[in-house]
């Protein structure tokens, strides 16, 4: 029997609550949430309950949680081993430099920060404190990509040439994150290369093996713009709009219906979660009655998750339309403060020579991640989706074709990723226990990470300056 890890939450949001304080309650023997800081009451009181944190740790913001481990100002002791750092991107930084600085083993979300000089930052105090930060590259941890690493690294593609690489962001998603949503202003969060694709770049690095040489980079804000708004539309679709019946975005169709999410499932799905899916979107109170034989239909009828769970804390139908009446999610996607871009291709060469193309759009009909290699014996075609992942390898010579499922294991978001990725933090904050070295190898530490988001940086530098960017001047 292994030591239960203590850690403090900060930033009990989507992530912190929904992804590692879920994890936590359903492995009270790996992990155990002992003190918390977020502002929101209603948050940080839901997830003080369920954790049975006590009122003296639960704290309404990082600094004051931070200083009492601090020698000079409290007693100079931690509330546990683990510090996670859950807030939006540009509020990474300082309290991941506090964290390490009184002593915490850290898990801090992507990005790792919003610029290049916070990012090398954070790498150089990780290591001057000699305390362990990872990034949360949850790519890494799901048996897709882990495979595709493995088909690389075997030799059985020859010696890669070609790579393309496709982010295929749903235009739901895309609507949702990126036009009202947290990601949508560059000055409130990031560019969306490096909000959205610093995952994908460090999975190419990472599968491959080698880092860029150079890059340049094309795209914009090309859909999502006042002047694409269909004629007489109100601020919010529930102001009367009249595209309510035609127009993709309207926000009872995504939040409440959910119809979208239902459909990228049916899509990507196999056997009876396909089944399932396709019910839900088709006959749903077909599944609600049947979810009284089946807890995973009932699940399914009286789905909470995301996005809904962004929308509104407690998701029923009457309180998404509600939240949708006069919330951010609830805006005509024509009349939002957004200006990330929703397309954006960056071409690259790697340093053993092959080309390297990473297109990311937020119109695609299904959400998922395509990718192709080409190698000098055999092509790779990958498809990673919602629903389930496939891996196809077509050998030149023989004509063979081989097919692996790497659809996830477990049901986490990610594709099986965010529950591996927690665990391997976990063992490798386990000292003395004989780690799985080959989960806990895939933990991305803040100096690997530096390398894909300098790229992204690289990346948006090129698109707005038209320039090619060398990446050892970068760096
Ligand atoms: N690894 C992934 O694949 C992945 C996926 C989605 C989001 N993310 C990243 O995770 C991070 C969090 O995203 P989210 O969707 O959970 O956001 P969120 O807005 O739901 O949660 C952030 C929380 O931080 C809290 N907060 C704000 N100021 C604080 C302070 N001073 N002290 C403590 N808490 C504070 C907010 O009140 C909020 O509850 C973002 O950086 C996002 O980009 C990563």
């Amino acid at each position: 029997m292994y030591k239960t890890i203590e850690a403090i939450m900060i930033g009990a949001g989507q992530r912190g609550s929904d992804v590692y304080g879920e994890y936590a309650l359903r492995h009270p023997d790996q992990i155990r949430f002992v003190a918390v800081a977020e502002p929101d009451a209603e948050r940080r009181q839901r997830f003080a309950e369920k954790h049975n944190i006590p009122l003296e740790n639960q704290f309404e913001t990082w600094q004051p949680l931070l200083a009492q481990s601090h020698p000079s100002t409290g007693s100079g002791q931690r509330f546990g081993q683990a510090a996670f750092v859950c807030t939006q991107d540009q509020q990474h930084t300082a309290p991941t430099l506090a964290a390490l600085r009184v002593g915490y083993d850290m898990l801090l979300e992507k990005p790792m920060a919003t610029t290049a000089e916070e990012c090398r930052q954070l790498a150089d105090v990780a290591e001057e404190t000699g305390r362990q930060l990872h990034i949360c590259h949850v790519l890494r941890f799901t048996k897709h990509f882990t495979k595709m690493r493995q088909i690389i690294h075997s030799g059985d593609l020859g010696e890669i040439v070609s790579v393309s690489h496709r982010e295929n962001v749903s235009w739901w998603h895309m609507a949702h994150s990126f036009v009202r949503g947290n990601w949508r202003k560059k000055e409130d969060s990031a560019p969306m290369i490096l909000a959205k694709c610093c995952h994908d770049l460090d999975i190419l690095i990472w599968m491959m093996d080698q880092n860029s040489t150079q890059l340049s980079s094309v795209g914009s804000l090309m859909h999502y713009r006042p002047e694409n708004a269909p004629e007489g539309t109100p601020k919010y679709c529930l102001d009367g709009c009249p595209a309510a019946e035609t127009c993709p975005h309207y926000a009872p169709f995504i939040y409440v219906e959910l119809l979208p999410l239902w459909r990228n499932y049916a899509d990507t799905a196999k056997g009876i979660p396909r089944l399932a899916a396709q019910a839900q979107e088709r006959a749903p109170g077909l599944v609600r009655a049947l979810g009284n034989l089946a807890p995973s239909l009932r699940e399914m009828a009286d789905y909470r998750g995301w996005p809904r769970s962004v929308v509104a804390q407690d998701p029923t139908p009457e309180n998404l339309m509600e939240a949708l009446r006069q919330g951010p999610y609830g805006r005509c996607v024509y009349h939002c403060d957004n200006d990330v871009v929703d397309h954006q291709v960056v071409n690259m060469q790697f340093e053993e020579g092959a080309s390297v193309t990473l297109t990311m759009h937020g119109h695609s009909h299904v959400e998922g991640r395509f990718t192709r290699i080409q190698g000098s014996r055999a092509e790779l075609q990958a498809s990673f989706g919602y629903g389930g992942s496939r891996i196809e390898v077509n050998e030149h010579r023989s004509d063979r074709s081989i097919r692996y499922d790497t659809s996830a294991d477990n049901s986490s978001g990610h594709g099986g990723g965010d529950e591996r990725l927690m665990n391997a933090f976990l063992m490798s904050l386990r000292e003395g226990e004989s780690a799985e070295l080959e989960l806990t190898s895939h933990l991305s530490t803040a100096r690997q990470s530096l390398e894909s988001h300098l790229m992204a940086f690289a990346a948006e530098e090129a698109r707005l300056k038209a320039k090619v960017v060398q990446m050892e001047m970068f760096r």
